[in-house]
């Protein structure tokens, strides 16, 4: 983080802590509860912002050797990614040109291409199709035609994005390659960290009963922390204390723990800045980006088929160092079970209930107060990439 930034964070902080508030919009935002539980609505996400946004699909370390590849489908599109030889990523929609099974499961190293698991045919790290077992029956086809479809991957700051629509026109931003328009003054920012030398410790999927944008919701306010959460996370942090900030669709929120309170001077602050507070960026659409003292948490929301109300959040974990002891395994294992069994019996426990209120049609809208300005900031957010008010007329069900 800048020092400048820094300094500004940790003098808006006091003056929360001081005068007993917290950072503020300009006004109460209501939104309409078909936002969480309209299938319309939900189509219209699924079509625009998980095809045609930037998506944070993982960090540099999960590909970091020539041949590295990973798969995912939560987006709704097959997608794999792949570390070239020259180093380079590449993405492709992962499902064969032949009849569309897909080329790649999960991760691993693949340093001689991909093998189709139903008909054998074989293509390169960089998608060309090298081979076709009985190639007689198809001596019509030119092979250029017939590589696997690539999509726009964009690697920067160790961080790596794919936009999962293969019409890559459809970009919001020119993506060729330009994240950094589209962090805008976040770029610096993630300039400043060292994310390229982080660890993956391990990736948890939770399935909650939930509309995915709940699941980006629970992390962006600290209203709540003292009443919904009193043994686990009340103790370490102040509730309804945090700062709030916006850059284009993306956001930054910083939490603050109690121990700030206690530092001696500014100085203090600065230098251990991370001990005392808890950095949580929204980048959207769908990703809570969590920088905590020691590690990283990563948190992908993404609808779960066609029903509003279900949802995959993907929870994966960093490390500054590599985990090589025993007693470091233990203790990240602890540490990513203790954040799971938090979020699932406190937060999500609660929302699925929520959800369920939301579905019964019993609620028109709901309500973000001037105190929960990051939520604000999400919503319209959304509004404005989905221009909902023009596109569609929501209605429930
Ligand atoms: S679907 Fe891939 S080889 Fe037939
Ligand atoms: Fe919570």
């Amino acid at each position: 983080m800048l020092t400048k930034t820094r300094q500004n964070l940790i003098a808006q902080i006091r003056g929360y802590l001081a005068n007993g508030t917290t950072a503020m919009s300009d006004a109460v935002f209501t939104n309409p509860v078909a936002a969480y539980a309209s299938s319309a609505r939900l189509q219209l996400e699924k079509q625009t912002l998980f095809r045609d946004y930037p998506i944070l699909m993982a960090m540099s370390c999960q590909l970091a050797n020539p041949g590295d590849y990973l798969t995912e489908d939560f987006s709704g599109t097959p997608l794999l990614l792949v570390r070239q030889k020259n180093g380079d990523l590449s993405g492709f929609i992962n499902a064969c040109a032949h009849r569309g099974a897909p080329v790649a499961q999960g991760t691993g190293t693949r340093g001689s291409g991909f093998t189709c698991p139903y008909h054998a045919w074989g293509y390169e790290l960089n998608g060309r199709l090298r081979n076709i077992p009985g190639e007689e029956g198809f001596n019509s086809i030119d092979r250029n035609d017939y590589g696997l479809k690539p999509i726009p991957v964009i690697e920067k700051y160790g961080m790596v994005w794919a936009i999962p629509n293969p019409a890559k026109n459809a970009a919001p931003v020119d993506i060729d390659i330009d994240i950094d328009t589209y962090l805008g003054d976040l770029a610096p920012e993630y300039a400043s960290y060292e994310f390229s030398g982080y660890h993956h410790f391990a990736t948890q999927i939770l399935e909650p009963k939930i509309n995915w944008k709940m699941g980006v919701d629970g992390f962006l306010e600290s209203y709540h922390l003292s009443v919904l959460h009193p043994k686990t996370v009340s103790p370490l942090y102040f509730s309804n204390r945090s700062t709030a900030d916006g850059f284009g669709l993306n956001h930054r929120m910083v939490a603050v723990r109690k121990s700030f309170a206690k530092a001696n001077d500014d100085a203090e602050l600065e230098r251990d800045f991370l001990l005392h507070t808890n950095i949580l960026y929204t980048l959207f659409p769908n990703t809570m980006f969590v920088y905590q003292r020691d590690h990283l948490e990563i948190w992908r929301m993404f609808p779960d088929g066609d029903e509003p109300s279900r949802s995959k959040m993907v929870l994966s974990m960093y490390t500054p160092e590599p985990v090589t002891s025993e007693s470091a395994q233990r203790h990240w294992e602890n540490n990513l079970r203790l954040a799971l069994d938090t979020v699932e019996a406190e937060d999500l426990m609660l929302g699925e209930k929520i959800q369920r209120g939301y579905q019964s049609g019993a609620q028109a809208f709901v309500t973000y107060g001037r105190n929960e300005p990051a939520l604000a900031h999400f919503h319209a957010s959304l509004d404005k990439a989905l221009s909902v008010k023009d596109k569609i007329e929501i209605k429930q069900g």
